[in-house]
């Protein structure tokens, strides 16, 4: 099954779209990877991108909410924390083990997570918010 940024996704700010696209086609490929049995060649590239996404791509956000004065802000940047801790987890696990099965599972189980859960639920809940003031 391809892992596809769709339209109902949009929250309405070319940056966080196109960020959101990458996102979708770089855990497309993983994930494309890992059906070829190829997940281990893949993953370490994977958490090389989402270091420096996770940087990136959530100060965006995190910028405006703040500057729109987001009510659920706190939450919203907590789970953001909480995807940069796991990418530290699973960096160490890199480091310590190397590309082997654990580290592929457990890099899927967060960014399938990531895209059902933040993306879906959290940030179009945001967009919903951001939608009228932008
Ligand atoms: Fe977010």
């Amino acid at each position: 099954m391809k892992i596809e940024w769709t339209p109902d996704l949009a929250v309405g700010l070319d940056v966080i779209d196109d960020q959101h696209k990458e996102l979708y086609r770089r855990i497309d490929r993983l994930m494309e990877a890992c059906h070829e049995g190829k997940g281990k060649e893949v993953v370490g590239d994977t958490l090389k991108f989402l270091e420096d996404y996770v940087v990136t791509h959530f100060t965006n956000e995190q910028q405006y909410m703040q500057r729109f004065g987001y009510p659920d802000y706190d939450v919203h940047k907590r789970n953001h924390d909480y995807y940069v801790n796991n990418l530290k987890e699973l960096k160490n696990i890199l480091a310590e083990k190397g590309p082997g099965v654990e580290l592929v599972v457990k890099t899927n189980v967060m960014v399938i997570e990531w895209l059902n859960n933040h993306i879906r639920k959290m940030d179009t809940k945001m967009a919903a918010f951001l939608k009228d003031k932008i």
